[in-house]
């Protein structure tokens, strides 16, 4: 394929097993620059396990992820951080005994100097986070407040302010609206068509068909670790994904 026009990342029959459980089975998915594609299908699919070996916290098996055209190894989260990719997950990866903004940073905080000191630098950091939790309405009782006591939809918040803040090439949103106010979600929505417009891909993994439909140009439809299904939204009714998903809930996972 000629890499000009490649994909920004290119996932190639990938496998990832747990034990017996063959989790992912051969999936091959591509996400363009600027392309927001929702990947959908039911509890245990392995939507979850697909993007957390692309982000290599959970790193695949076998398959081979091509970035832009080239193949790149992503083995740890570095791998895929240094790529551009930055993603929120369902059971947020946040360190509770940390508050808010250093969550947010935790592991690329800004250095400030004294002559020969280095210290690093809460107040740009306070200062670069809190018009972020503004612009999406996300009420967190003091930015210094320990994560562990914040609600499900403020940890989310972290987690996205994170993916605005670090200026990702992806943005991979696994179920970022589930525990989320009704004006909150429309404000994640609005963040993805944002991020989009600037040319950010985004893969978003929800169980709420309406709001992929609102954001999403392609799904794709994943049952028992395969791909089922990889259409432009256009082409299919929310009323024919959601047939799709009806249809394949329930079977059973073959012994292997
Ligand atoms: N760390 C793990 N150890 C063992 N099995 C796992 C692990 N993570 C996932 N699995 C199994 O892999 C399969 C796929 O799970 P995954 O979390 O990817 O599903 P999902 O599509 O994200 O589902 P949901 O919509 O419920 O979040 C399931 O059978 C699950 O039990
Ligand atoms: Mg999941």
């Amino acid at each position: 394929m000629n890499k000009k026009n490649a994909p920004l990342i290119r996932m190639e029959n990938i496998h990832k097993w747990f034990g017996k459980v063959h989790a992912v089975d051969g999936i091959s998915l591509t996400v363009d620059k600027g392309e927001i594609v929702g990947l959908v299908g039911n509890n245990g699919a392995g939507k979850s396990t697909l993007i957390k070996a692309l982000v290599g916290v959970q790193p695949k098996n076998k398959g081979t992820y091509y970035w832009k055209g080239k193949e790149v190894e992503i083995k740890s989260i570095k791998d895929s951080r240094a790529l551009g990719i930055e993603a929120v997950y369902q059971d947020q990866a946040l360190v509770d005994s940390l508050g808010v903004v250093k969550n947010i940073y935790y592991g690329r905080e800004p250095i400030k100097r004294f002559g020969p000191f280095k210290t690093i630098d809460f107040d740009k950091m306070k200062s670069e986070v809190a018009p972020l939790f503004d612009e999406l309405g996300l009420d967190v009782a003091s930015l210094d407040q320990e994560v562990r006591f914040c609600s499900g939809g403020e940890r989310q918040g972290v987690a996205i302010v994170r993916a605005m803040l670090f200026r990702a090439k992806m943005v991979i949103l696994d179920e970022p609206t589930t525990a989320l106010s009704v004006p909150a979600i429309k404000r994640v929505l609005n963040f993805m068509k944002a991020l989009k417009q600037e040319g950010i891909s985004i893969i978003l993994i929800s169980h709420n068909i309406d709001h992929v439909y609102q954001v999403a140009d392609r799904i794709a439809v994943i049952s028992h670790g395969h791909k089922i299904l990889d259409e432009n939204t256009s082409e299919n009714t929310k009323e024919e994904i959601e047939g799709v998903l009806h249809e394949t809930a329930g079977a059973v996972y073959e012994e292997i």
